[in-house]
Formats: C-alpha cells, structure tokens, sequence
C-alpha cells in the first residue's frame, strides 16, 4: 500500500466541514464553553489538524463580525494579562496583537526590549520570569533567534504566541495569509489552487509557516526564488512536508506564475542576508521582481498578496503593490480578527487548566 495514498486519505476523512466546526460565543469568555482546541501555545502551525486551522478561521469570520460592530470589542478576555516582548523591529504583527488583545477587553503590557533591562545584559529567561512576576498571563513575543519562544514556553507559566522567530516561524502570519486566500478566492477554499511565494525564501519564517499550513489546507504551494535563496527546500520538497504532502521548488518565474490562482512576494531580508547571495537588488528586481507583465501570466482573479514590509521597486513594483489584484491592506486587517481568534481559542485552554 501506498503510505502517501494513507495519509491523504486520512486527512480527507479528519478534514472538517466548515458546519461541523462549534464556533465559540466569542461575546462570552472561553471558558465554560465546549471548543475542540487543546494548544496552550502557539509557536508554530506544524501542529495543527485540519480542525484546527478550520476552527481558528470561524473563530475569525466571529471576530469579523465583532469588527464589523459601531464599537469594536467585546469583554471575552477582561481581567487577562496580555505581555506583548518584541525583540525586533515590528509594525503590523505588534500593533495588531495590541488592538486584538484590547478589542477582547484584555489589559495589555507592551515591552520594547532595546527599552528595558535586556539592554543591561538581562537574559531572557530572566526576563520571562520577569513579566510573569509582574502578572502576565499571556505571552506574545518575537525574537530574533529561531526557538526562542520554544524556550520561553519552557519557562513561562501561561501561553506562549509566537509572533515570529528568527528565520524559523511566523504562525500568526500564515493563519491570516490563510483567511486571506480563503475569503477572496472563488469557492472559498485553497483546495487545489496554486499558491506561488516568490523570493527570499531561504531567510523566510513566513514561508516556512505558509508551507506547513497551506499544504494542510490543500494548496499546490510552489516556491520560486533564485537557487541561492531556495537553498534546503529542494531536498526537503522531495521528502514531503508533514504527511509526505508534496511541494515545487523552481528558479523559473514563468513556471511558477503560470495559471497561479495566488501570488506572494517576500521581502528580500538585507538584515539577514550573507554577501554573496545575490549580485545586486537591481539583478534580483529585473530577474524576480513581481511586475505587472509577470502577474499576467497568473490567472485572471489571481490575488497579489505580501506580508510586508515591502521593499518597493525590489520584490515588487509599486504599481503591483497598489493594484485591483492586490491584498496587501487586506492582509493587514484579517490580521486583527486572526490575532484575535488566537488569543481567544489560547485563554480557553489557559482558564480551563
Ligand atoms: N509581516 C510582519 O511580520 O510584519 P512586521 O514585521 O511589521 O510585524
């Protein structure tokens, strides 16, 4: 027997129907309700079935709707401690945590580390224990090492949310990139549609987040860069993601966006990037660039998406960026509903412990 035909078939039949998903009360506090999410962190989205990410988006459609309220909150979270411990630079995933932890009624502590005793040499064990001690409950944090979360899940006494490590994840962003496509592609599903994720792949934990969760849902997930930025992936597209689902790895742009239902550009990260893995940002934007003419060969409802920061003009020309394709600003404000769904579904395991 086949162990991929297995797996896929198991899948299929573990896969949800959006209806057999109980969306919680999300007017109400998590706890005393009967939800199926049993993750007391979220580091990455390598961990979740298909009824999880099948509940986090509903748990979202219900934060949308709270959104979409003349006053935007609820008091599902009041009396939380939402600690938000940035390590690098952010602007969308740390204002977004802010504004969805506030919209739940939670009370939100915001930590810049250049601003505090990380700068006197504080470890970062020390200042988990820190913040606990000051009343955190929650946990939101990016750092610039890959498994840092990993360890302050280790130490912290409530929920950990990863909101982006080093070069290794980025779950909050591959859950709303998955809202994204879903609530704008026709069927409402990424079943068989092909994603393309065209760049900097190789210093990307938006990619490697996007691969885990995108082949979960059914994507044809094809990632295209220059070979030196795609080192790793072609090895590991032959074994498989989670379950042996399968992968493209290509230099070709014309193959990859060829038909493509959904195109990601990443951001070329200079901050992380050795010398020598590209000749110029002039090269790179004139060979892998996403410019009008290259989204003409996608399909014509395809949706040009970026997680952003943008580098205009290098991964993507600033007419592309501002396009009736574009979904750039959409991305942005799913996030909020997705953060908030998480922090949600996140309190319910912490309050029911
Ligand atoms: N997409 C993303 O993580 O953006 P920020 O670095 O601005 O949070």
């Amino acid at each position: 027997m086949n162990p991929a035909a297995t797996d896929e078939a198991a899948a299929e039949a573990a896969a949800p129907g959006a209806n057999d998903v109980p969306v919680p009360r999300v007017d109400a506090a998590p706890n005393g309700q009967e939800v199926p999410w049993r993750h007391r962190h979220l580091l990455d989205v390598d961990v979740l079935s298909a009824a999880d990410l099948e509940l986090v988006m509903r748990t979202a459609d219900a934060m949308r709707e709270v959104l979409e309220r003349p006053i935007a909150k609820v008091p599902a979270l009041r009396g939380t401690n939402v600690t938000i411990l940035f390590y690098e630079a952010s602007t969308r995933t740390r204002v977004s945590f802010e504004v969805a932890a506030k919209n739940l009624g939670a009370d939100v502590v915001n930590i810049a580390a250049a601003t505090s005793s990380v700068a006197k040499g504080e470890s970062l064990v020390d200042t988990i224990r820190t913040v606990e001690a000051l009343g955190a409950q929650m946990l939101v944090m990016r750092h610039a090492v890959s498994g840092a979360p990993y360890l302050a899940a280790d130490v912290f006494g409530g929920a950990v949310l990863n909101a982006g490590d080093g070069w290794h994840a980025h779950p909050t962003q591959a859950l709303l990139d998955l809202y994204t496509m879903r609530r704008q592609l026709p069927g409402g599903s990424v079943e068989g549609r092909k994603v393309v994720i065209l760049g900097d792949v190789l210093h990307s934990r938006v990619a490697r987040s996007n691969l885990w969760s995108l082949t979960a849902a059914g994507a044809d997930v094809w990632l295209c860069g220059p070979a030196t930025l795609l080192r790793g992936f072609d090895a590991w597209s032959k074994r498989g993601a989670a379950g042996g689902r399968r992968f493209h790895v290509t230099s070709s742009v014309d193959d990859a966006l060829r038909d493509a239902d959904v195109v990601m550009a990443l951001r070329i990260q200079r901050e992380r990037m050795a010398s020598g893995l590209l000749p110029s940002l002039r090269e790179y934007a004139a060979r892998f660039g996403l410019t009008r003419e290259r989204v003409a060969l996608a399909r014509e409802h395809a949706i040009v998406m970026h997680p952003g920061p943008m580098n205009e003009g290098v991964e993507i020309a600033p007419d592309v960026a501002v396009s009736a394709q574009s979904r750039i600003t959409d991305q942005v404000t799913n996030g909020v509903a997705i953060r908030m769904a998480l922090l949600y579904l996140l309190a319910g395991v912490r309050d029911g412990a």
